[in-house]
């Protein structure tokens, strides 16, 4: 059993569960999940997510922290190492070929959204230094949209935020700089939320949540909840998997999983939490959805807020960290499986990932304007790559994960690995889930996208 990775380690089991939770915690939580919660129209899909989340995604998240840390390669070759141990085909490689896929389509828009906070960032510092502000957030969003230079320039600044780091390598940077500036994200949360009760209307964003309307589901809806679990804990593309391979050995990993899930959650719900009153108060339909929600409706609040200006600049500079943080570990599996597969250096493989995921984001940037026109289906060019990313091959993905852990590593490997004084119950409920109820539920939604259903 190998107990180092040639690509670096985590110094602790703190720095694991930061890193883990910095790449979980992010666009998803703040941006993703109440604009898809809005769209689809707020309780029942939020807890039929909330079930995502415990039957699949727990699951999941120690099947990727198991593999990753048995193998402690880059997601292609730990499945390869591991397949050869056990006597199973090298065809799960395939596996690590589709998460490092799914990852690269994910970081290209990822990318360009991340943009825009950095872009709202920038606007909210130059109104601090006495630039008129944002007086009417739809048009500023709609002529943000419009500007072509300006989303790639943004695009290009987050590319390079991010391979500045995955360059450096694990230890340095990111262990410091999550470590820090994620509390404060948190904290300004809870300042939002603080704002959010004022508003008067936080009972009516917690009724538009919570209170499940039964009638309105849709298959369509658990496609999107299944896709949000996975997206939101950065499952289903070994980007876990990857940062499993740098855990030391004896840190427990049921433990750090279920924290790094949770944490998770409490931010998205919080998010909804702060974000819906201030929808509500300002007379905008909680229902009406649409990439833009948190661009054009938090400025409303900040424009009302004492010291609102302040606190947006810190807002949106914050989000911008907390994407950060998990757009490194986006490009971090196929870094290390370059590094692996080449006589690349981890530098060189990380700018090649960074500048092809830089170009295909382009294709977002253009879905907004020169190229609006342009539909797969009934999606924009930036819907259909998020669509099937995270739609369709993170699901796959996480079901593969599944299988592979529950079906093909003995259970004397992934007992030794989740930790051998967990008690027995605890261990069945695990295998039991992950080897059925998980892939069963994957299946059933991933049936259904095929219309089977
Ligand atoms: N979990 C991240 C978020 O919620 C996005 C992500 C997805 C990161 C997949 C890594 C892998 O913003």
């Amino acid at each position: 059993m190998k107990t180092s990775s040639i690509h670096g380690m985590w110094s602790s089991r703190l720095a694991f569960v930061l890193a883990a939770t910095g790449s979980a915690v992010g666009l998803g939580n703040i941006w993703r999940f109440p604009y898809i919660t809005s769209e689809n129209g707020g309780g029942a899909f939020v807890l039929i997510y909330l079930g995502c989340i415990l039957l699949v995604g727990l699951p999941v998240m120690f099947s990727e922290i198991v593999i990753g840390r048995r193998g402690r390669m880059s997601p292609v070759n730990s499945l390869r190492e591991l397949s050869d141990a056990v006597g199973a085909s090298r065809a799960w490689m395939g596996l690590g070929f589709i998460g490092i896929i799914a990852g690269f389509l994910i970081l290209s828009f990822y990318s360009v959204v991340a943009g825009w906070t950095l872009h709202y960032g920038f606007l909210y510092i130059k109104e601090l230094f006495g630039a008129p502000g944002i007086t009417d957030p739809d048009a500023t969003f709609g002529s943000l949209l419009g500007n072509a230079g300006q989303l790639t320039f943004w695009h290009g600044v987050f590319m390079l935020m991010t391979v500045g780091v995955v360059a450096l390598g694990v230890e340095k940077g990111l262990e410091r700089a999550v470590g820090i500036l994620m509390p404060m994200l948190f904290i300004l949360l809870l300042i939002l939320l603080a704002y959010g009760v004022s508003t008067g209307h936080f009972w009516d964003a917690a009724r538009f949540l919570f209170q499940p309307d039964w009638s309105q589901v849709s298959t369509g809806m658990f496609v999107t909840a299944l896709g949000q679990a996975f997206f939101t804990l950065s499952l289903g593309m070994c980007a876990i998997m990857t940062y499993g391979a740098y855990l030391p050995a004896h840190v427990n990993i049921p433990r750090v999983g279920t924290a790094v899930a949770a944490s998770d959650t409490v931010v998205a719900l919080i998010a909804g939490l702060a974000i819906f009153p201030v929808i509500i108060a300002f007379g905008i339909d909680p229902g009406s959805g649409g990439a833009g929600l948190i661009f054009t409706s938090l400025p409303l609040a900040f424009a009302q807020m004492p010291f609102g200006i302040f606190y947006g600049a810190l807002f949106f500079l914050l989000l911008s960290v907390a994407a950060w943080t998990s757009s490194i570990s986006l490009m971090e599996p196929a870094t290390a499986y370059l590094v692996e597969a080449t006589n690349l250096s981890r530098k060189t493989a990380a700018l090649l990932i960074a500048l092809m995921g830089w170009l295909l984001g382009l294709a977002t940037v253009f879905s907004f304007n020169i190229w609006s026109e342009v539909t797969i289906g009934d999606k924009n060019l930036m819907g259909a790559i998020e669509f099937v990313a995270t739609d369709i091959m993170l699901p796959v993905g996480g079901l593969l994960t599944a299988l592979f852990a529950g079906w093909v590593l003995s259970k004397t490997i992934t007992k030794e690995e989740l930790d051998d004084k967990m008690p027995d119950w605890a261990f069945k409920a695990w295998l039991w889930l992950t080897r059925i109820v998980t892939p069963m539920l994957i299946l059933w939604v991933m049936a259904s996208i095929l219309g089977f259903l």
